[in-house]
């Protein structure tokens, strides 16, 4: 949801930094994007469409400057043309502003420009910052106290990095969406996200709510909204750069659902004593959970599904919510912890749901990928489920690592019957799924149906959620309809739409009675002429009334969810590959979704 990038110190090397940093930025956004230098003047250039069309326009551009600021941009306020996209300015153009989030009081302080005499030439909210700035700098104010009185003014959330000409600073503050400082020698940057700058540091330093940065050929200073200077921890990022690269494979996407094994290594490491079998959770404290509510969005909705019923089974009352419903109506919360499940933990709808659960006096907890997020920062216990970074739009790998986590949360908070046959099978995990990447027919699979007119994804219990997650990857990267349903639900309705031109999908674990009855749902479909794909371990006749078989190795129901997914990611991947879509930045969509 927008991606903003600063740097001083770079030189003449700094608008190519700042175009760099965009590239890293752009799942962040990418329906235009624009760069601002500041000399004595300040000049830009920006454009809709992607970071290449700027890089285009940027060859009969001419742009100077020792410090910049850039933007890529997922629209909000104002259809993504050339006019809309940022940096935004001033009536003379002398100041030059970038912004992630929406400023919710923008018509009033439009309207009062307006009045005050100031032409504006877009849709959007940002625009007010820039005028509101030099309203402040007429009236006599030094460049940091103008920025300052105009993020004053300001309602909503934001991420804003400024540019004043004159002045070799980069002004930056935050409220509710995501700003870093990286520290490298004689140059500093300010980024939405570490990616943008990670080709050339590893310290960062994490700006908090209310915060206010100058970055200028001196250094970095941080302060509070009083001007009060902060002392802040320089962290060091545990990833490489080359985490960020495609790394030789054609998307992202393809290249993160490979890195699966590793992530899921990565997520159990140091945490699971094989020998004692037991997970090691000393560093959340004594949580000991009474019940347990979930608040989530999407793919992490998804998970938290998941991780309810893994509560659920420990004998703890657990529900999970949609973080955007959540606040509509909170539940009674009682003891009960309140779990964030969020791999960017910025998304704006948990953010809410999470303050609105602490506001009412709960304990929360968040499990997410980014150390420093906001959703670390603010809740009591953070959960790292070191997934490295993604780039990719769709999740795939945070996935996998989210539901190896919430196994480790409840097998570290509860006592269940079968936590040493669970930890094995999560032992096994890396390996069993390498084998899936290996040699799964997906990709036979998705050439069959890449015509269908629609897809549709069941299972039960566990599964669940992994028939939704199936659908949601499909619908979102082959922009086909696809819907998950509970294999029970199917014959209440949803059974209408299926016809010899859906495939129905249906994930069947196991040999137990869920999974029998899941067998009598494909019966049903099967017996409506659809083609049926079954996500199988073998260990019912499934087979006998599957078109194709997606075989899974026997093993715990909880590690079989992961593997029957990895299935359903290269069906969404080649499927998408084949119609030829825009797999890592598929339309209207933004990895990080900061507004509500
Ligand atoms: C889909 C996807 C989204 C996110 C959702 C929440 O592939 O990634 O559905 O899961 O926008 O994002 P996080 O997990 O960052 O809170």
């Amino acid at each position: 949801m927008c991606g903003i990038i600063g740097c001083v110190g770079r030189g003449s090397e700094t608008l190519d930094t700042l175009v760099h940093g965009l590239s890293k930025l752009e799942y962040r956004g990418y329906d235009s994007a624009g760069v601002a230098m500041a000399d004595d003047t300040v000049s830009l250039c920006k454009t809709s469409g992607k970071i290449d069309d700027l890089r285009a326009a940027l060859k009969s551009a001419s742009l100077s400057g020792s410090v910049g600021i850039g933007h890529t941009r997922w629209s909000t306020h104002g259809p993504p043309t050339d006019g809309n996209a940022h940096p935004h300015q001033d009536c003379h153009g002398d100041v030059a502003v970038v912004h992630n989030g929406i400023i919710e009081n923008y018509q009033s302080l439009r309207d009062e420009l307006v009045a005050a005499g100031h032409t504006f030439t877009s849709d959007t909210d940002t625009e007010v910052i820039p005028h509101l700035i030099e309203t402040e700098l007429e009236a006599g104010a030094e460049p940091e106290a103008a920025v300052r009185a105009a993020i004053a003014r300001l309602e909503g959330s934001y991420a804003v990095a400024v540019v004043i000409a004159g002045t070799e600073a980069i002004f930056a503050a935050r409220h509710d969406s995501p700003l870093v400082l990286g520290l490298d020698d004689g140059a500093t940057y300010l980024a939405s996200d570490v990616p943008a700058f990670r080709d050339f540091t590893d310290k960062v330093v994490y700006l908090a709510d209310g915060e206010f940065a100058r970055l200028d050929a001196s250094g970095w200073v941080v302060s509070d909204v009083d001007g009060t200077v902060v002392e802040k921890d320089v962290d060091t990022v545990e990833w490489d750069p080359e985490e960020t690269g495609k790394s030789g494979y054609d998307h992202y996407m393809i290249k993160e659902i490979h890195e699966q094994p590793r992530a899921l290594r990565q997520c159990l490491r140091e945490r699971v004593d094989e020998m004692a079998g037991t997970v090691d959770l000393d560093d959340l404290g004594d949580l000991s959970p009474t019940g347990v509510q979930f608040v989530a969005c999407g793919t992490s909705y998804h998970a938290a599904l998941y991780g309810a019923h893994l509560f659920r089974e420990a004998g703890i009352p657990a529900q999970a919510f949609l973080a955007s419903e959540y606040a509509t109506s909170v539940p009674p919360i009682g003891d009960a912890l309140v779990i964030g499940v969020t791999q960017s933990g910025e998304t704006a709808d948990t953010l809410s749901a999470l303050r609105a659960a602490e506001k009412r006096g709960a304990r929360t907890l968040v499990v997410t990928n980014v150390v420093g997020s906001t959703a670390a920062r603010e809740c009591d216990h953070a959960f790292y489920i070191r997934a490295g970074p993604e780039i990719g739009v769709a999740a795939s790998k945070t996935f996998s690592s989210q539901l190896a986590a919430l196994n480790l949360l409840t097998l570290g908070m509860t006592q269940g019957d079968d936590t040493r046959e669970v930890i094995n099978a999560l032992r096994e995990l890396p390996g069993d799924l390498q084998r899936i990447l290996d040699e799964s027919s997906a990709e036979a699979v998705a050439e069959l149906y890449q015509d269908a007119g629609a897809y549709f994804f069941i299972g039960r219990g566990l599964q669940f959620p992994v028939a939704l997650e199936g659908a949601l990857k499909m619908k979102e990267i082959t922009y086909k309809h696809a819907e998950g349903f509970a294999a029970g639900e199917l014959k209440h309705g949803p059974l209408a739409l299926v016809t010899a031109d859906t495939p129905v999908f249906a994930v069947v674990i196991g040999d137990d009675e869920k999974a029998r009855k899941t067998v009598g749902n494909v019966k049903e479909v099967e017996a409506r002429d659809a083609p049926v794909v079954a996500i199988t371990d073998g260990q019912t006749d499934v087979h006998r009334y599957a078109d194709h078989v997606l075989q899974i190795p026997e093993t715990h129901p909880r590690a079989a969810a992961v593997l029957a997914n990895a299935h359903l990611q290269l069906l969404s991947y080649h499927t998408a590959a084949k119609l030829g879509r825009n797999i890592d930045k598929p339309r209207n969509l933004a990895k990080s979704v900061t507004v509500e």
